[in-house]
């Protein structure tokens, strides 16, 4: 089905509308300038900046690692569990303003015990803010602990350790942080370990990074991921597509974060996803820093690849369906979307127009699609990894 939108005004109620899961968003990257000057004057800590503007202007980065830098900069703020709460609940409040109705939302506590801060202080703050917002919002969420890939393995592994007391507050584990000349492989005994004590599993392959293809390679064959966090460098690479595909296992993409990290939205390669069948979702990643939370990156993707009413569906679909919510949840997730694609605007259009005529970029889409599946395997990589045959 090919329904076009008939405008912005039409694509802004349709997303805002539809209920909506989030997979991929750092916590610590959704502290907006005006709470972490708040949060810098609750602590008795001063900022070289007097405003919330100030500091908006004075965030500058090209690439993951300039990003990244500003990031722990900001999350300094974060001292005692009312700040891991405000933050938290500041995010489920503009999540559900979204008609966001699930997230899984990230959390890095090394960032923070590195700094003197106990681990059960962020994990009481966190968790008393899910609470709140599932009472208050009726907002779902789980936590993702992510592990710093800039760090040892062994400090990994005794964040770890120190998690399993709040093991029921932890859906799964992730990987994140600098991933230059820290490949997946590095943390295999650490996920190892996650995955017997019953964690999900799931890490970042940034996009267009150092030997991105090898990495996503390593997620599947050395550490079993269940979803990849961006992996639009898949695309390089067929076989690996195909596989992905195969296993079922979801891309958490983040178009925002893209065009300022990796020099442009991917709006077309998240099409070129979907229509290679590969579960791919939108997220807003670092909504503070990248600024749009995740209607905005929806609007923005739609806006660049003009997608239809039934990709932005199948985009959201595919967030509940690769979500690790308990299936129950899921379904009635899902089945609300269905009503919503039944009965929310534009479904009368969608109904006349389910035999309308493909647009060029779809056919544009489809003909780098049978492109990429003529190649052979992994001949053609971005990044110069070697081929496999
Ligand atoms: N930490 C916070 N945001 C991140 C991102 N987009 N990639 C890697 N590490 C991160
Ligand atoms: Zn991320």
């Amino acid at each position: 089905m090919c329904t076009q939108l008939p405008d912005h005004r039409a694509a802004a109620a349709f997303i805002q509308g539809m209920p909506k899961a989030e997979l991929h968003v750092h916590l610590e990257g959704t502290l907006e300038p005006e709470l972490r000057l708040e949060l810098a004057a609750r602590n008795g800590l001063e900022l070289p900046y007097a405003t919330a503007d100030d500091l908006r202007s004075a965030y500058s980065f090209t690439d993951l690692t300039s990003f990244l830098a500003v990031y722990y900069e900001g999350i300094s703020v974060l001292r005692g569990e009312q700040d891991f709460y405000d933050l938290a609940m500041a995010y489920f409040r503009k999540a559900r303003s979204q008609n966001i109705v699930y997230a899984e939302v990230f959390f890095d506590p090394q960032a923070h015990t590195a700094r003197g801060v106990p681990f059960a202080t962020v994990m009481d703050g966190l968790r008393r803010a899910q609470a709140e917002a599932q009472t208050t919002l009726g907002l779902q969420s789980q936590l993702i602990m992510c592990f710093l890939r800039d760090q040892s393995p062994e400090s990994a592994m005794a964040t770890l350790e120190q998690s399993l007391p709040y093991r029921d507050a932890i859906v799964g584990v992730g990987l994140d942080s600098d991933e230059r000349g820290n490949p997946p492989v590095k943390f295999r005994e650490v996920f190892e370990r996650a995955r017997r004590e019953g964690y999900r599993l799931t890490m970042h392959c940034d996009v267009d990074q150092h030997d991105a293809v090898a990495h996503i390679w390593q997620c599947l064959d050395e550490i079993g991921v269940e979803r990849v966090d961006h992996g639009v460098n898949v695309l390089a690479d067929a076989a690996l597509v195909a596989e992905i595909k195969r296993r079922g296992l979801g891309l958490t993409v983040c178009p925002i974060s893209n065009r300022y990290v990796a020099g442009g939205l991917k709006a077309r390669q998240l099409r070129d996803l979907l229509e290679a069948g590969v579960r791919a979702t939108v997220n807003s990643d670092d909504p503070a820093y990248f600024p749009g939370y995740l209607n905005e990156n929806l609007m923005a993707v739609q806006g660049a690849a003009a997608l239809t009413r039934d990709e932005l569906l199948e985009l959201t679909r595919n967030a509940f369906r690769i979500s690790w919510a308990p299936p129950e949840d899921r379904d009635r997730y899902l089945d609300a979307l269905e009503e919503y694609a039944a009965h929310g605007p534009g479904a009368e259009l969608a109904a006349a127009t389910d035999t309308a005529p493909e647009t060029a970029g779809r056919r544009a889409s489809a003909r780098r699609l049978r492109a990429l599946a003529r190649g052979r395997g992994r001949a053609a990589t971005s990044d110069g990894a070697a081929a496999r045959t």
